[in-house]
Formats: C-alpha cells, structure tokens, sequence
C-alpha cells in the first residue's frame, strides 16, 4: 500500500527534536504529509527516550493506546524509534504485537528502506547498533564513514519550517559511562562530526534565515575530530562555527565538567555572538557520590571551574542538572549539594530522581536504597532553594536593557487569540478594539515570548512583525523563571517571514 500520511511524536532530549526533524525530512521526501492525531496517521512514530524508567512508561503507555488503531485500521504501521527501541530491542515486538518496527538512534538513516521492508513484507522489522560503534578505538572513530552523516546533512529547511533556533549535532554517543547513565549503551560511542560538515550545516540553516544555532552533543566540549596530525579541539570549532556570517547567537549543550578546557571561555570571552550560556551539569555536590558517579571531579574543583567561567565571562548564565536520591546519598551528602548549588547561583538548574537504569554500572553493583517519598523531599528542597535565587537574579534585572530573539506569541497570548477566534472575534492582537477580547484577554493577545543571551524567559507586548527580531527590552518586572518588560527598539529586524504560531 502507499503510506500517505504519519504521526510522529517525540519525548526526551534535543538530541531527539534534532533526530525527529530529520526524520521529517526523510518522510516528507517520500510523499508523506504530517497528521496532528494518531488515528489520522496511515505511519505512527514515537521516537523515545530511556534516561529515567518514567520516561519510558509514559511511551509504554501510549503505546498500548495504539492497539485499538491497529485493530480498526490494520494498515497502520507502528514504529518505535530512539533510545528505547535501541534498549529494549526485539523484547518490545513480545509486549506489543502491534508495533511493526523498532529503529535505534544509530539506525535512522535507514528508516526510508525499512519502512518499505515493513510495507512489503508485513513484518515486524529490528534495526539496532549493538556495539558496532563500541568495537572502533577513538582515533578511527573521527574518520569512520558514517551514514549518520548523510542524515545530518540531508536537511533541506522549508519555508514554513521554523528554524529561526536550530540545533546541529556536532558529536554523537558518549564514552564516559557515569554510572547512572543509560546513554553510553543507546547512543553507542562518542564520534565526533568532520568540522566542514557542520559549518556546512549552519550555513544552509543561515541561507534560510536560521538566527540561532544550539551545538549538540552529550559532552559537547569533548569534542575532537582528528584528521591528519592537528586535532581539531571544540575551542577551534566554535570559532570556524562564529565565521558563518548571518548566525547572530551560538549555543553549545551539554558540556561534561571533568574535559574543560579554559581555552573555550576564551573563545566565549573574545566572540560576542557566543552566548554568555553555559549548561554544566554538577550531578551532585559530594564528593563520595560524584565518585560513585564515576564523574572524575570533586565539587571543590567543579565551584573553582564555575568561578573561572565567571572572571572570563562576567555576564555569564550557569545552567545544571542534579540526580537526588543516588544510592546511598546520605543527608549530608544532599546538603553538600545544597551548599553547591547555593554557592554556584545557577540561573536554572534541572533536578531528576534517581532511576535506576537496567545494564548500567550503578544498577549491576548498587541498591536503589533511597525510598521514593526521600527522593521526592529532596528534590522539592533542592528546587525551592534554587527558586529563591532564580526570584533575587532576576529582581536585579528589572530596570535593565535585554536584548531578546523574539519566539513567537506566548502560550497565552496563543490561547487568547483562538478563545477571541472561537468566539469570532478578530483574529488581530494589534488592534483588539474591534474584537470581542476583554482587556485582560487583550493585553495577553499581543503577549510575545523570546530569550536573553543568558536563555532567559522574557515576555512583553509586540506585533507579529516582531517575530523572529531582536529586540532590546526594558525590564518592568520579574518572576523567579521570566522577566517582563517593553520593547525599547528593534535591534535587527525579522529575516524571514514571521511564523508567530511556533
Ligand atoms: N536517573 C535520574 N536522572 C538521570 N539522568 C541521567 N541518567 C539518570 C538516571 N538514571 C539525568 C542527569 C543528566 C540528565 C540529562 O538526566 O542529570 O544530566
Ligand atoms: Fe550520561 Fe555521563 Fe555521558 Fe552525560 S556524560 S550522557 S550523564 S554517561
């Protein structure tokens, strides 16, 4: 049969928006066109993740849901793709005998021919990695031809497509095995992408009006492309990234702390379109958990690298993650983690429970000792004290001028505009007397939403012309997660035509 249409939902990590949007890519380049529900969909995709077991159930869930699609529409294909089809492997199809593919994260180049496979055969198809990558020393890692590569570079943005913030993959996999972490066994080893390939990347997102690229890799500062006798450090590839032009903000996600060179907070310091942003997950503040984390540092040396970062790049926005409830993290242990995080003064930090992760060193050798009702107190605790400082950071911006990349409407300038439009008001937030909108409703449907430099949440009124501009904002007031404020001027206006509902 011809598979017309699809459904794809994704959860989990950017890496996994980037690797949806590709497989976009290789969808729509078949003649496929995207449905907003599951029913609709001749190919139902969810591409998932398998950090936290949470993660996973929720996708089990949905799954289960699709029985019912499959029995009245027996056409629909159902596909499973990403870390858990990598994971949980060919087990899945014994539990579900309604999915018919499941594609690991080292495999999606080949979607388009298995898909036809399936459509063919009628036949449950695996397509996983293993440990292919695995069996390549890191020296050969750099040159192995990767057919991942093809998809990377297969983006082909079109108008409509809203790529104003791009991500592009600058590293795949990891190799630091930290004890807690899946990822290592999904994602298969760390490989750096050639350079060339990803300047040529953020040239063709440029070319079509890109303002923002977000590097990616799992320790994006690990990266080393070695190609002949000069190793390329990711120091020396921010600044090739800086040299294409019409690339007003870079962004680099997620950085390991034990690799850091201060060579990259010079290349922050001395190229202004880098972002003062940097994403660099403590994990913990004691010392005994972070080396049951395997994560080669100490918290003393970690606070010491934050304050480097700090006399290089004054302005510079710390961003971290924390796992609370490690096996057997003692209250004092948590409190180390508390005195760090009040010590760093993040401007957000993300906290998890630990979950224990089947396969990983820490579940093989370790009890899942810390009760639930433990972890969840001290992940309350831990969150509460960084609110504090996120409320007393941004009080002290109010007043001040941010420059901000304008997104889009906010989420309630967007339920606004469609409650005037149901009720058939006009659909115009820049002139609301002649809609039905009250003045509530009214000064939120002209609400616009964008980010500072530091990734700060910044919302003020505009018009849809804003969008995609960047604005400096005057600050009028402050919450703990976002700032308000009034455009002052436009600092460079939109470079492609607005697509305010993204
Ligand atoms: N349990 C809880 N959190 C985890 N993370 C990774 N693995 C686990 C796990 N097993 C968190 C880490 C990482 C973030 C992406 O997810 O904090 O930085
Ligand atoms: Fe997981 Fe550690 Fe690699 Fe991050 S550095 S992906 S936490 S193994």
């Amino acid at each position: 049969m011809q598979l017309s249409t699809y459904f794809l939902e994704t959860f989990g990590c950017q890496m996994n928006v980037l690797d949806s949007q590709l497989v976009e890519g290789q969808l729509r380049a078949l003649g496929l066109r995207r449905v907003a529900i599951p029913r609709e969909a001749d190919l139902i995709l969810f591409n998932t993740c398998s950090v936290r077991q949470h993660a996973e159930d929720k996708v089990l869930s949905r799954l289960g849901q699709l029985k019912h699609i499959k029995r009245d529409r027996p056409h629909t294909i159902i596909g499973l793709l990403g870390c858990m089809a990598e994971r949980l492997r060919e087990g899945l199809f014994e539990l579900n005998p309604h999915l018919d593919l499941i594609c690991g994260p080292g495999e999606l180049d080949r979607l388009p021919e298995l898909l036809g496979r399936v459509d063919e055969s009628g036949k449950p198809i695996a397509a996983i990695t293993g440990l292919q990558t695995r069996r390549l020393v890191p020296a050969e890692r750099s040159l192995l031809d990767d057919p991942l590569e093809t998809l990377d570079l297969s983006r082909r943005p079109l108008p409509g497509d809203s790529i104003m913030q791009s991500y592009v993959r600058v590293q795949r996999g990891c190799d630091k095995f930290c004890t807690y972490c899946v990822v290592p066994y999904t994602r298969g080893a760390e490989r750096s992408r050639p350079p060339g390939n990803i300047v040529r990347e953020v040239q063709t997102l440029a070319d079509a009006g890109c303002r923002e690229v977000t590097l990616l890799g799992q320790t994006v500062n690990s990266y080393a492309y070695r190609e002949g006798q000069t190793p390329m450090r990711f120091a020396d590839l921010l600044r090739l990234v800086h040299e294409v032009p019409d690339i007003d903000r870079i962004r680099f996600v997620t950085s390991y702390p034990a690799d850091w060179d201060d060579d990259i907070f010079r290349v922050m310091r001395d190229h202004p379109r880098i972002c003062p942003y940097l994403h660099i997950p403590a994990q913990s503040g004691s010392d005994r958990i972070l080396k049951a984390m395997k994560r080669n540092y100490t918290a003393d040396s970690y606070l010491r690298l934050m304050d480097t970062a700090r006399q290089y790049v004054p302005d510079i926005a710390l961003a971290g993650d924390f796992i609370v409830g490690f096996t057997g993290e003692t209250d004092e242990d948590f409190a180390a983690t508390v005195d760090l995080v009040r010590r760093v003064e993040y401007k957000q930090i993300f906290v998890f429970k630990y979950s224990p992760r089947p396969g990983t060193a820490a579940d093989r050798s370790l009890a899942d000792d810390i009760p639930q009702d433990v972890k969840a107190r001290r992940n309350n605790e831990l969150l509460a004290v960084q609110t504090a400082i996120m409320e007393r950071q941004k009080r002290a911006l109010v007043g001040r001028t941010v420059e901000v990349l304008v997104e889009g409407y906010s989420k309630a300038a967007r339920r606004a505009q469609k409650d005037a439009a149901d009720s058939n008001g006009s659909l115009d937030p820049e002139n609301p007397t002649t809609s039905p909108l009250d003045d509530v409703a009214a000064s939120k449907a002209n609400q616009l939403i964008g980010r500072t430099p530091q990734d700060i949440i910044t919302v003020f009124p505009g018009d849809a012309a804003h969008v995609g501009a960047l604005v400096a904002v005057r600050v009028t007031d402050a919450s703990a997660l976002t700032l308000f404020g009034e455009i002052e001027s436009v600092v460079s206006p939109a470079k492609m035509p607005a697509n305010p509902g993204t």
